[in-house]
């Protein structure tokens, strides 16, 4: 059985005297039975968060990392680095970065390459648009996304891989694929991977869009819903608590 997971992804916010209340708060009361938490501060922060989490179970990511390891490349942050700052986890992908800062499925997965031969999990993001929704080619649109990182990775390294399925229509809209939907994607999303030849059962895939404590343990009742990544509502502890709790209860 897979053990679920939820991922805070603070995206651009943050300061010092906010983590450390969040983080605080996380810190004491983000363990929950059966399930794995993580949080994903801006990079500035990781240091921080890292000092600040250290010897509890809630878990590091990054929101970036590059594609490069080292060099002349002004303004990344490798891999290497993230896990000098104890980072587990990585997104990579988000929507948000594909649409506003330009990245490709090749970037994407020149990224994902890199996170893993830092030995890093990346955290895979997916996701169809509004309009490619209501042409009825959500699927076409997350078999090519997944399907330009299969073809970019040692098929041995891919079975440590997370998805993430984010439709792009419910990113910090209050609107939410439903349970139904999502779990019909996740697994078409399962059997893509398993068509790479990726070893997709132990895979984790996680449900993003609007994730909150209202909604979050109906979606993680669906069989192929193994988490969430959450954006707005991680920002928040009791709406984070309630989500890592409801996961919690989906598990048992
Ligand atoms: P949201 O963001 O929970 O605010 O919709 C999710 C994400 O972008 O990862």
């Amino acid at each position: 059985m897979r053990r679920k997971l939820v991922v805070g992804n603070w995206k651009l916010n943050g300061s010092f005297a906010r983590n450390t209340a969040l983080l605080g708060e996380v810190r004491s009361g983000g363990c929950v039975e059966g399930v794995d938490i993580a949080v994903c501060p801006p990079f500035p922060y990781l240091q921080q968060a890292g000092d600040m989490l250290s010897g509890s179970s809630v878990l590091l990511g990054a929101q970036d990392v590059s594609a490069y390891q080292e060099g002349a490349y002004t303004g990344e942050v490798s891999g290497r680095m993230l896990v000098d700052l104890g980072c587990t986890y990585v997104i990579v992908g988000h929507s948000e970065r594909r649409s506003l800062f330009g990245e490709t499925d090749s970037r994407v997965a020149s990224k994902v390459g890199a996170a893993l031969a830092a030995g890093l999990t990346p955290i895979v993001c997916v996701g169809e648009s509004r309009s490619q929704r209501e042409l009825g080619g959500a699927e076409q649109v997350v078999a090519s996304q997944l399907e330009s990182v299969v073809a970019a990775i040692d098929i041995k390294l891919l079975d440590r891989l997370v998805v993430a399925y984010e439709p792009v229509w419910a990113i910090g809209t209050g609107l939410t694929a439903t349970p139904e939907q999502a779990q019909s994607m996740h697994v078409f999303i399962r059997r893509c991977l398993g068509r790479g030849g990726v070893d997709s059962d132990g895979v984790r895939i996680l449900y993003g869009g609007s994730v909150n404590a209202g909604n979050a343990l109906q979606l993680f009742n669906e069989k192929d819903i193994d988490g969430a990544l959450v954006g707005g509502a991680s920002l928040v502890f009791d709406g984070f608590k309630a989500i890592c709790e409801a996961a919690s209860k989906a598990s048992l």
